[in-house]
């Protein structure tokens, strides 16, 4: 008798900042640890996914069991990205920088070299350009994130997005808790509670698996 192997589901995820130089000791970037990113790649992992984690400059140790690709800057998260595709699930957490410099310099510049107005062009969309049948987007707001995360979930064409205001204490930034509201592109809201990043992640991967509490 023949035992049928299931191939793992395939999961890529992107976590952390982008940096964008505009000479080898300066760039613009954001406060984003990448730890939510890492916990949702870390429970995937558990879970039996094979997972890719695409990760911007962080400070965290690689989750047991994940492949990972380290990139700086938004078109090299976009390259790398593009590279680890297809996957059967692509979840965006990473806070990729809108805009880069529109020059970089090979050498550091000096204060005369600079001008008091830096040019800046617009970096690609990632979760907007890839095509993936289940894709899940993350959506830091200050404020009421829900009027906001609905739009960005139609024009990104997600199975959810996972809102959050990052004004919020415990949430955002660098804290080990979040409260999110994970929205579907059909317009219903599920708010969670203030939990863990490591519980949030868990409440996100029971979405996509169907397994829904
Ligand atoms: N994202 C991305 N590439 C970008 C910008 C955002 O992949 N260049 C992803 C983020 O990882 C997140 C989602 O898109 O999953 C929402 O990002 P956000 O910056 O909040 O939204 P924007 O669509 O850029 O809208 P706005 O800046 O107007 O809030």
């Amino acid at each position: 008798m023949k035992t049928k192997i299931q191939k793992p589901r395939s999961l890529v995820i992107t976590a952390g900042p982008t940096r964008e130089h505009l000479d080898p000791v300066r760039f613009l970037s954001n406060p984003s640890t990448g730890k939510m990113g890492f916990a949702i790649a870390e429970v995937a992992a558990k879970r039996g996914y094979a997972v890719t984690l695409v990760a911007g400059p962080v400070q965290l140790a690689t989750p047991k069991g994940v492949n990972r690709v380290d990139v700086t800057s938004a078109r090299e998260m976009l390259a790398a990205v593009k590279d680890v595709l297809p996957a059967d699930i692509f979840i965006s957490t990473a806070a990729v920088a809108d805009w880069r410099p529109k020059h970089r310099a090979a050498k550091k510049l000096k204060k005369h070299e600079m001008s008091a107005t830096l040019e800046l062009v617009r970096n690609p969309d990632i979760l907007k350009s890839v095509t993936c049948d289940f894709k899940v987007g993350f959506a830091a707001e200050t404020g009421d994130p829900s009027a906001e995360a609905a739009r960005k979930c139609r024009a990104k064409k997600l199975k959810f997005i996972v809102a959050n205001d990052v004004t919020e204490q415990g949430c955002g930034f660098g804290t080990a808790t979040n409260r999110v509201t994970i929205l579907r592109a059909d317009g219903s809201v599920r708010p969670l509670p203030l939990l863990t990043k490591r519980a949030v992640a868990a409440k996100i991967l029971d979405e996509i698996d169907g397994r829904r509490k």
